[in-house]
């Protein structure tokens, strides 16, 4: 396994295994790995002849300092689990490689719209800086395919938005959440939980299972299950952020048309932060008669005014 961390040296292992015809995959992390992305790295190699691994705590993605500080980072433990992976190569750069020309004024990529909401709007900066740093990945190594993780829904959409409109030739995989025994979608972050809020956790995953199931079963008016919802994370000691009921295909309101159908969440557990999605899909119309009654068949779903529920505090 190759452990490389300047540009030079990752750009002349690339070339060589192009020559050699191989397909390449990338899979970008910011470490203290676990099954979450262990599952992608092992998709990875099913899909390439050569796996690269890329391990950057980007800074420029934490809208709070205190955050990038807790940012667990354990490299030598990441490094045994990719060697037990059968990674090819391990890109684990400086901040000052990536970023030579310093934070503040670097070009930064910007997806409008779809950046803007839900964890966009909770943490202004965010998404152009995970759209830069991947943008960045994706030119130094010019990866065939490179796999993400549904668990960071938006941000697959974000990426799956910028390769396609900065034409960047690489097809962008997604692969569903890994959870621990009791739902809790896994993430790095879960290791600064302490033992009561790590107790809570796993509430966030069964809300949006319950709010899915009503979905299930028919009902439609997603306002109501979203306020619901809230009221259910903060009776079980969590304090929500949003809950939000969005077409999985776009994250815009669902309407008519919609077939498949995302429930985003994400909460506050003491002083970290949890986000988490589940997808459902629908069975009727949007506009079914059973629901909302006949006579609504023919107004325009497009023009329901509330797309989330968020609590502002
Ligand atoms: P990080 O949080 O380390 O996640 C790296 C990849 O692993 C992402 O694609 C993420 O969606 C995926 N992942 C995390 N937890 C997962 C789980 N429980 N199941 C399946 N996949 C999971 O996401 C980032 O890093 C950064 O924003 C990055 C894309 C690397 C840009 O800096």
């Amino acid at each position: 396994m190759f452990i490389v961390d300047d540009i030079q040296t990752l750009r002349a292992r690339l070339a060589e295994w192009r020559r050699e015809n191989l397909r390449i995959a990338l899979v970008p992390t910011m470490g203290n790995l676990h099954a979450g992305h262990h599952a992608l790295i092992e998709h990875a190699r099913a899909r390439a002849d050569r796996v690269v691994t890329s391990i950057f705590v980007n800074p420029i993605q934490f809208d709070r300092a205190a955050d990038l500080a807790a940012y667990p980072r354990t490299m030598e433990a990441d490094l045994a689990q990719l060697r037990d992976l059968k990674t090819d190569l391990v890109f684990a750069p400086a901040s000052e490689t990536i970023y030579p020309q310093g934070m503040v004024h670097t070009t930064r990529v910007v997806v409008p719209q779809l950046a803007e909401i839900l964890e966009g709007e909770s943490r202004p900066g965010h998404f152009a800086g995970v759209a830069t740093v991947v943008a960045k990945l994706f030119n130094l190594v010019q990866p065939d395919v490179a796999v993400f993780g549904e668990k960071d829904y938006q941000q697959l959409l974000v990426i799956r938005r910028l390769a396609a409109e900065l034409n960047f030739a690489v097809e962008i995989e997604g692969l569903p959440t890994v959870r621990e025994a009791d739902g809790l979608a896994m993430s790095s972050r879960n290791r600064n939980l302490n033992e009561d809020e790590r107790a809570h956790a796993s509430g966030l995953y069964a809300c949006l299972r319950a709010l899915g199931d009503c979905i299930r079963v028919g009902e439609r008016d997603f306002d109501r299950l979203q306020a619901q919802t809230m009221h259910m994370l903060s009776a079980q000691g969590l304090r929500p952020d949003y809950v939000s009921v969005l077409d999985a295909c776009d994250l815009s309101v669902p309407n008519g048309r919609s077939r498949e159908i995302v429930i985003l969440g994400a909460v506050w557990l003491g002083r970290t932060r949890l986000i988490d999605n589940i997808r459902v899909t629908l069975m009727d119309s949007y506009l079914s008669p059973i629901i909302r009654g006949s006579s609504a068949a023919g107004s325009t779903p497009d023009t329901q005014p509330s797309t989330h529920m968020r609590k502002h505090t």
